[in-house]
């Protein structure tokens, strides 16, 4: 998402309306879309409906999350660790939501609203402060959420190389 969102962002607005789409230019993948387009407005509906899907699915992982217990934080932690640890993982949640549903609302505020894989999901009401706005949050949450990811993973590797504890292991799907 991070990557279509810068990729598809720098695409000049009006181009060439098509109908097939080579993925970042890379001549890996093709996507053929039903009518024809510009890239811009593909990838900007591509971008929106995975967000959608991912939005739905943070909304069940929160669900089950708050459902299901995780395994305990280990013993060898410091009470300082396990609160960084803790602060870290709500931080991380809550990017999650707040990310998706900012472009939600950046795109209610926009005059194309959602489309999801082709299906009507949510009107534009053509509102520029609005857009504006959740823009902006958008893309600074979006900055946030990376900062905490880089520092999530540098966290897990000093666990797994340098203390050599069940951190990494924790965080694996076997217990
Ligand atoms: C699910 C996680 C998502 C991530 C990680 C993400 C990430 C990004 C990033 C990195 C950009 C480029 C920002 C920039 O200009 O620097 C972007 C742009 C954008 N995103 Fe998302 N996005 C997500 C979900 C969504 C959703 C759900 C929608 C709307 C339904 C959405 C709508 C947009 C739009 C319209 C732009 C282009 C803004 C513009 O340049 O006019 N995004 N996104």
């Amino acid at each position: 998402m991070f990557v279509l969102g810068w990729y598809m962002h720098e695409l000049p607005k009006g181009g060439p309306k098509v109908s097939s789409f080579d993925l970042f230019d890379l001549g890996l993948f093709t996507f053929e879309s039903s009518k024809e387009m510009s890239a811009r407005s593909f990838y900007f509906l591509l971008h929106k409906s995975i967000g959608v899907t991912i939005f739905f699915l943070v909304l069940f992982r929160i669900y089950w999350r708050l459902t299901h217990k995780p395994p305990k934080m280990l013993t060898s932690m410091s009470a300082f660790e396990i609160k960084l640890a803790t602060a870290a993982h709500h931080a991380l949640y809550l990017l999650m939501f707040l990310i998706p549903l900012s472009g939600i609302i950046m795109s209610i505020g926009s005059k194309y609203g959602i489309h999801w894989f082709g299906i009507p999901f949510l009107p534009g009401i053509d509102n520029e402060t609005l857009r504006d706005l959740f823009k902006e949050f958008h893309e600074i949450f979006g900055q946030i959420l990376l900062l905490f990811f880089i520092l999530h993973f540098a966290g897990a590797l000093k666990h797994a190389l340098v203390n050599k504890d069940g951190v990494l292991k924790r965080m694996w799907f076997h217990k």
